[in-house]
């Protein structure tokens, strides 16, 4: 297969497929997703992702279906259904299926989603151009849900504006980007806000956490201003999807730049690890 959709066990082409007007993700954005990149056929950091999956079910009461390793298992078959061997996962489970009530039942039981294409990672020498923005949305940021109109609004307008990344702050306080972790280097410490209901706790973050303790680098979590952003020896972006790169711009004017070597160090720890986990 070149893509797959796979919706409570229905698989076809992604193109070719469709789901009921009556889940609750399609009006209420009622549902939790989780994604990650493949390589050769193997999904990066999979338990770990779906440590967070079924603890984002159990925050918002699902029902879910099927356990972690059943889960686990689905996605690894589906992963070597399509052709290409790099790809772009992208799973969700939404509360299930009904006509429209704010109210759920008790025994509603879960949807699961699946979406799979394909996708390189980028080169890992690209640096990036970020805007900041106010942070406008929700409360509860630290829980994946689907409801993500406001990081699709911030990513888009930035995209348009020719940057990479709008990094979101509020109170003067750098929370993260609208999908992505923001963390930076100063004087050879590591910066990141720390996982309070303003961030989601991001699986790359976590590595960078341990490429630091590997690498005997101090590390401050806690929330960091756009004035030490503007200062910072580095900025450092970290995604599932991207994985982890610098920006060498903010706001137009050029920021980071100035400690390459501790972020490479950083970098390297997480790309190496990437590739150990696809081989
Ligand atoms: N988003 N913060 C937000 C708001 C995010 O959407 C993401 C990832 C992250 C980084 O988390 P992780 O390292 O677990 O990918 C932080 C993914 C890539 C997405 O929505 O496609």
């Amino acid at each position: 297969m070149k893509t797959l959709g796979y919706y409570n066990g229905k698989i076809s082409e992604l193109e070719e497929m469709q789901v009921p007007m009556l889940d609750r993700a399609c009006y209420f954005g009622d549902g939790i997703y989780d994604t990650a990149l493949a390589c050769n056929h193997k999904v990066f950091a999979i338990d770990v992702h779906l440590d967070r999956f079924f603890d984002n079910a159990k925050l918002l009461d699902f029902n879910m279906p099927i356990t972690k390793e059943e889960m686990k298992t689905l996605l690894l078959d589906l992963v070597n259904k399509v052709d290409d061997p790099d790809l772009f996962v992208y799973w969700q489970a939404s509360r299930g299926t009904a006509l429209r009530s704010h109210i759920y039942p008790e025994d509603m039981i879960a949807n699961i989603w699946v979406m799979i294409w394909p996708k390189k990672l980028q080169d890992k020498e690209k640096t990036l151009r970020l805007v900041s923005k106010e942070d406008t949305r929700k409360r509860h940021n630290h829980i994946k849900t689907i409801n993500l109109l406001p990081a699709v609004q911030y990513a888009t307008n930035a995209y348009r504006s020719g940057y990479d990344e709008s990094v979101l702050y509020r109170n003067n306080k750098v929370s993260e980007g609208s999908s992505s972790n923001i963390s930076i280097l100063k004087d050879g410490i590591f910066y990141t806000a720390p996982c309070d209901e303003n961030i989601l706790p991001g699986i790359i973050r976590k590595y960078l956490l341990q490429a630091c303790h590997y690498h005997k680098i101090p590390v401050v979590e806690e929330a960091f201003s756009l004035e030490d952003l503007k200062n910072a020896d580095e900025i450092i972006i970290s995604s599932s999807t991207r994985l982890c790169l610098r920006a060498h711009e903010l706001d137009e004017k050029p920021a980071g730049g100035k400690d390459i070597e501790t972020f490479k160090k950083l970098q390297d720890y997480i790309f190496d690890k990437f590739y150990e986990a696809c081989k």
